[in-house]
């Protein structure tokens, strides 16, 4: 049997972006749309479907979370968008009864014991920690997208700026996928040469204001995110298919990770067939530690908050 993805909330924006970047990459055999708005899911389905006699031999389809019971992954990305002024943290109060209401459909979908809960609606650290509770699932197996889109921004701004090829740019986004998300430059680099010899203390500010803001600029300018989420989305999903072991800033749950318990956030993390196979906590500077506690207090205070 292929790996199978289901998409809850696959007719929206993120996830049916999600899902073109699984047809254009060609590694999982099963794509399966899911959205309350049905007939928005069985359209993107249906199109994507219309392309494949030129891409790959998948199955794609439309339908409910029942049918997701064999699903290997199980990606979410429904709920609410951000307004332009509003912060992730502001959207937990439409998102969080939503979620709840996906999560009471998943444990009465029956899923595989193995499968992974990959949570990508905001706000993703607390909606991973707000899954894994709620459904008493393996915190290895589940992960938020966390800080991988920051990163995956970061880096291609970081190259945009100064003409270095992206690719080859490798610089992180720590902490919370939020305000309080934390620049890593004590490891970024180009090609094995430090970025912070290469780009000044202002350039490097600048960079990384305009990094932090990219969602809001994004919403702003063309209503969502949309392509980059949905590569980095496939990015996860293809190193828990082909368990490549990719070391990737997704969000899980912490347990004492540079003295962070509890919150779910992102540090570099390895991502195979189990979901999250290790992760690594590398000697930083005290600021970027600093940084990275400060994203969990951030996110503990609204975990309080929540009903
Ligand atoms: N983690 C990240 O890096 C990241 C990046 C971008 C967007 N997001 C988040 O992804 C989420 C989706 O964004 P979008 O732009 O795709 O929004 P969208 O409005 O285009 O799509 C959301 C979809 O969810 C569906 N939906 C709502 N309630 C549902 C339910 N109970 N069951 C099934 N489907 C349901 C809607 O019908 C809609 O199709 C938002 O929370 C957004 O903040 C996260």
């Amino acid at each position: 049997m292929g790996f199978k993805t289901a998409i809850i909330g696959g007719g929206g924006r993120v996830g049916s972006n999600a899902a073109f970047a699984l047809q254009l990459g060609k590694i999982v055999r099963e794509i399966h749309l899911i959205d309350v708005n049905a007939d928005m899911a069985a359209g993107e389905a249906l199109d994507l479907l219309h392309g494949a006699s030129f891409c790959a031999d998948q199955v794609i389809t439309s339908g409910t979370t029942a049918e997701a019971a064999d699903a290997d992954v199980v990606c979410i990305t429904a709920g609410s968008r951000r307004k332009p002024d509003e912060s992730r943290l502001d959207l937990i109060n439409r998102n969080v009864s939503i979620f709840k209401g996906i999560l009471e459909d998943l444990k009465a979908a029956n899923l595989k014991k193995d499968a992974i809960i990959f949570v990508v609606s905001n706000p993703v650290d607390v909606l991973t920690r707000l899954a894994r509770e709620h459904l008493d699932w393996c915190p290895k197996r589940v992960i938020g997208l966390g800080t991988v889109l920051d990163t995956s921004r970061f880096c291609s701004m970081i190259a945009d700026a100064k003409g270095l090829p992206a690719s080859q740019v490798r610089a992180l986004i720590l902490g919370e996928h939020g305000d309080s998300m934390t620049p890593i430059w004590s490891s970024a680099q180009v090609g094995g040469v430090a970025l912070t010899s290469v780009l000044s203390a202002n350039e490097q500010r600048q960079i990384f204001e305009r990094t932090r803001g990219s969602g809001a600029e994004v919403i702003k300018r063309k209503g969502g995110a949309g392509y980059a989420v949905g590569l980095t989305i496939a990015e996860v999903i293809h190193s828990i298919a082909l368990d490549q072991r990719r070391v990737l800033p997704v969000s899980s749950q912490m347990s004492g990770q540079y003295g962070v318990r509890s919150v779910a956030l992102s540090i570099p993390t390895v991502v195979g067939r189990s979901g999250v196979l290790d992760t690594y906590t590398p000697e930083l500077w005290p600021k970027e530690v600093a940084g990275i506690r400060k994203s969990a207090q951030a996110l503990d205070a609204t975990w309080k908050q929540l009903g």
